[in-house]
């Protein structure tokens, strides 16, 4: 079945399935075994430890596949010097760099006119038309349901996709709570070009910085196993729920500010379960679909069952 879409044809690749960033989990393995499946991976820039660590994990990228692949920045993670790590990807010809996290236009200004492909995630249609103003050539529209970090209105994919879909003429591609075949379909169906996934890649062979205890968390997990932490500190994100979380959520109401939650929200507390499988002494983040995964499968066999999943629901429809 032909899978061509705007987003197939501006990124070079097979399949309309993006991997999203995902912090101190996206490197060369996963971005590598995406793109060989026909998606577009992504090496997830600030989880590495610098400059260098990124040009070294680009360069491996390319001798595992041939194909495009992507690096995606969190503006405004500190300890890193953020445009030399954005230089790399420039110096490095990436195929595409997606944005996250905060006013996208420097990065976009200093990439224009260099054939990189730019990809902005947002969480609001304002975000989208500001995107698209300052030149992307698509958007990526993560909802409520997603894991990691989200917008601030609480808006479901359902929703905020056609939304954007209707106010942009740039190519739009859904994110949150997408981890099969239907999610595929619905998205095509809400004006999407594309899908980006992020929860569902964490639980396949390749993620093998995600602890066993991590992916069988996920397994574990219903549709009300996730919590929204970091809302009183105005950058609300999803987790899975576990003890850590709900002291995060006791502090939160207890308005301990940030100095109050910093050692709780850290990248060590995170690292701490997803890493090292240290359940009680952190947190990972999850979306709500984790309630849909059920296995560890190869990315390849991800995208066998998706693809076929998706092509069963096209014949019913016809
Ligand atoms: C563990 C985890 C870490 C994430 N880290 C990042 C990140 O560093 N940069 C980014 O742009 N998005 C990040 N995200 C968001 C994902 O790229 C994606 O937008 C989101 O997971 C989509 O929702 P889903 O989890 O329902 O698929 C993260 C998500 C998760 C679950």
């Amino acid at each position: 079945m032909d899978w061509e879409t705007k987003v197939t044809r501006l990124l070079g690749i097979s399949y309309p399935i993006i991997q999203g960033g995902l912090a101190h989990l996206a490197y060369s393995d996963l971005a590598a075994a995406v793109s060989n499946a026909g998606g577009l991976g992504q090496i997830t820039a600030m989880s590495t430890s610098g400059p260098q660590e990124l040009r070294s994990e680009i360069q491996k990228v390319r001798q595992l596949t041939s194909r495009p692949f992507g690096v995606n920045y969190a503006i405004g993670q500190h300890g890193r010097p953020f445009e030399e790590m954005v230089q790399v990807a420039i110096d490095e010809q990436v195929p595409v760099i997606s944005v996250t996290g905060g006013n996208p236009k420097p990065v976009l200004q200093k990439v224009k006119g260099r054939g990189i492909k730019t990809l902005v995630l947002v969480a609001a249609r304002r975000q989208a038309e500001k995107a698209e103003e300052l030149g992307a050539d698509a958007v990526m529209v993560v909802g409520h349901e997603g894991g990691g970090h989200l917008g601030r209105y609480d808006i479901g994919t359902f929703v905020l996709t056609p939304q954007v879909v209707d106010a942009v003429d740039i190519p739009v591609i859904a994110s949150g709570g997408i981890g099969d075949g239907k999610g595929l379909m619905a998205a095509l169906s809400l004006g999407a070009e594309g899908i980006e996934m992020g929860t569902r890649f964490i639980a396949t062979q390749e993620c093998r910085h995600a602890h066993q205890l991590y992916k069988e968390a996920l397994i574990q997990a219903d549709e009300s196993s996730t919590s929204v932490i970091k809302r009183s500190l105005n950058s609300p994100a999803r987790a899975l729920t576990n003890e850590w979380t709900e002291r995060i959520l006791d502090l939160e109401k207890e308005e301990a500010g940030y100095d109050g939650l910093k050692d709780y929200i850290s990248g060590e507390a995170n690292k701490a379960f997803i890493h090292d499988g240290r359940q009680s002494e952190g947190f990972g983040w999850a979306g709500q679909v984790a309630s849909r995964i059920k296995d560890i499968p190869t990315v390849e066999d991800l995208f066998k069952r998706m693809l076929m999943e998706a092509e069963q629901i096209r014949t019913r429809w016809s």
